[in-house]
């Protein structure tokens, strides 16, 4: 499986690229407008968080097609293997069919319904990010929307992945991997609620305990 993080947090990559195995980094237009750095700088910035290796995504901003494919060229030339978000409307599935042709791979965004995410697949994205939590919360059913979206691209788009995204839990994560997707992308607060879980840290401290108090500052 491949696991993401969906942050432009340079630092926050950089710390959590030591512990976590990631593949890479996913963005958004509105990741990178809250951290405040131009698309153009925190791409390498993130490209060296990860210690040089690692895929990162990054989305294009033009609502046409003709233009989504010019934006897409230009960041695929900037940085070589990234992979360009569109977001799958009508525009963007028309830029996933121009792109497959170019040799840049793609990946259809705000995806909200599996029968969208399908068409993205079929569009040839390599790629398609459904939104869980955005879609809970609008009182649909995120996980249920994502295992139909998997079913149906296993059935009739085995090249595309499902790389699920938008979750405010890990268990909405872990209900996707579950559901047989092969990319989870999270949000920096879910990779640390992931890390530090409380029951464990208190595990722990009772280990310590007990420890010293049979044998004080002795180590291993
Ligand atoms: C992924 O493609 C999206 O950019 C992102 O995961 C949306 O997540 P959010 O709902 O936490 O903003």
């Amino acid at each position: 499986m491949e696991l993401y993080l969906d942050t432009a947090d340079v630092a926050a990559v950089k710390r959590l690229a030591r512990i976590l195995p990631l593949q890479g980094v996913t963005t958004n237009p509105s990741i990178v407008a809250k951290g405040g750095v131009p698309l153009w700088d925190v791409l390498p910035a993130l490209q060296e968080a990860l210690g040089g290796e690692g895929k990162l995504f990054a989305q294009v901003i033009a609502p046409q097609a003709e233009e989504m494919v010019k934006e897409a060229q230009q960041l695929f030339a900037r940085v070589p293997g990234l992979v360009v978000k569109v977001p799958t409307t009508a525009e963007g599935l028309a830029a996933m069919k121009q792109l497959k042709i170019l040799g840049i791979p793609t990946l259809g965004t705000a995806v909200y319904g599996a029968a969208q995410g399908l068409l993205a697949a079929l569009a040839g994205a390599e790629y398609v990010a459904p939104y869980v939590n955005r879609l809970d919360a609008q009182g649909g059913d995120g996980i249920a929307m994502v295992q139909d979206l998997q079913q149906l691209l296993t059935l009739h788009a085995p090249h595309s992945k499902v790389l699920a995204a938008s979750f405010r839990t890990p268990h909405q994560a872990l209900s996707c991997l579950l559901a047989g997707c092969e990319a989870i992308t999270l949000p920096l607060d879910v990779a640390e609620q992931l890390l530090g879980t409380p029951a464990v840290n208190a595990a722990i401290a009772t280990f310590d305990k007990d420890w010293q108090g049979a044998f004080g500052s002795l180590t291993l």
